[in-house]
């Protein structure tokens, strides 16, 4: 049997603060109904002043890490300490240097590889296959897998479209080495990236090509913008067709899978998804309802929900499926573990 990455641990974490479709209505020129209607969301947790993306990433990452040692009291002889710490996240604490090693050293794990990936909400499957890689590889051998993200710190207030779509969370994954043939072992990955679409979806100043030094940024050039009509054309074709393409590798028919977990970015975009491959509504998770569009952290909550719901049940066939900014997609598929979860996430 060859050597794998198994997922072995799960959490998330959201900010206490909810905000509802009406708390929206009551600040911008939009209602429950619209928003409800084109998306699907009915409300979104928000972090409180001075809270950051490190601190929900430490939440899910603490909650992963009890999950996989709750799930090594049984007998696994893939456990051992955390060796990597990969966060996929576009709001890192600060610019530089990135947040991960922030995060490990705040959960206790010593002088774990730590790094970030920005692949915006495709960024916790492309984590996923960093890690999982470095796993088979032998560069680690147990890695925290982590997807946050805290798009409310660089919405525009005054952006009612953006407002309502996203929130902010965090989720996260322990991987361990393994083999193969067990639930809960990664089976492949497709990933894929469009740069010409680099403006579709983009925070425009702050970066070295428009700069925020010497002088501030035009006005509103620092806050996140998305040019919603050709992101959700390509929302539903590029993840149709990763999904696609990485279900032939593993030859498994759409039929065959038990459960989707795609980016929760519009009900619109999974039904259409759905439509695309041929899936019925029974087979696609969906808690955008509750959490709005979490980025990078969207498919591991996503997850935990469905878990903790006991709509993903150990043996199921799951397809992980992310589109973003860049333009990036990717997907992922694994027969569902049993996992000791903890407490289920608010
Ligand atoms: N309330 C009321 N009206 C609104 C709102 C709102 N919150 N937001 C937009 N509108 C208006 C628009 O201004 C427009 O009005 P107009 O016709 O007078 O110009 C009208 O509604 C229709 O706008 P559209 O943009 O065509 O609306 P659409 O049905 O496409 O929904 C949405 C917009 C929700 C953004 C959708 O396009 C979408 O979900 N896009 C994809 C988002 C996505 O997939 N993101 C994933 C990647 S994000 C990332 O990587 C960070």
């Amino acid at each position: 049997m060859s050597r794998a990455a198994v997922l072995c641990g799960l959490g998330g974490a959201l900010p206490e603060r909810i905000v509802s479709n009406e708390e929206l209505a009551a600040q911008l020129d939009t209602s429950d109904r619209w928003i409800r209607t084109r998306t699907g969301i009915g409300q979104r947790h928000v972090v409180a002043p001075g809270q950051s993306t490190s601190d929900l990433a430490v939440q899910a990452g603490a909650q992963a890490l009890a999950s996989a040692r709750g799930t090594a009291d049984r007998p696994d002889p893939g456990v051992g300490p955390v060796d990597l710490v990969v966060l996929a996240t576009s709001t890192p604490d600060r610019p530089c240097p990135a947040t991960a090693p922030d995060v490990a050293h705040r959960l206790g794990l010593g002088n774990v590889a730590s790094f970030d990936v920005s692949a915006v909400c495709t960024g916790f499957v492309y984590a996923l296959a960093t890690a999982a890689s470095m796993i088979t590889a032998g560069v680690a051998g147990r890695a925290l897998v982590i997807g946050a993200d805290t798009f409310s710190t660089i919405l525009d207030p005054a952006d009612r479209t953006t407002r309502a779509i996203f929130g902010d969370g965090a989720g996260a994954v322990v991987l361990r080495a393994g083999e193969a043939g067990e639930p809960g072992a990664l089976l492949g990955f497709d990933l894929g990236s469009d740069g010409s679409g680099a403006d579709l979806i983009t925070v425009r100043a702050g970066g070295s090509r428009q700069r925020s030094v010497p002088g501030p940024a035009a006005a509103g050039e620092e806050f996140f913008t998305m040019d919603g009509r050709p992101v959700f054309t390509r929302a539903v074709l590029d993840m149709s067709r990763s999904s696609q393409s990485l279900l032939e590798r593993v030859g498994w028919s759409a039929a065959e899978v038990d459960k989707v977990v795609a980016h929760q970015a519009n009900i619109r975009i999974l039904n259409a998804v759905g439509e695309q491959l041929g899936l019925e509504e029974k087979q696609i998770v969906a808690n955008l309802d509750r959490v709005g569009n979490t980025v990078a952290a969207s498919i591991p909550l996503a997850l935990r929900d469905a878990v903790a719901g006991g709509e993903l049940q150990p043996g199921h066939r799951v397809l992980l499926t992310g589109f973003g900014g860049g333009l990036t997609w990717g997907s992922a598929a694994l027969v569902w573990p049993e996992l000791e979860t903890g407490r289920p996430h608010r």
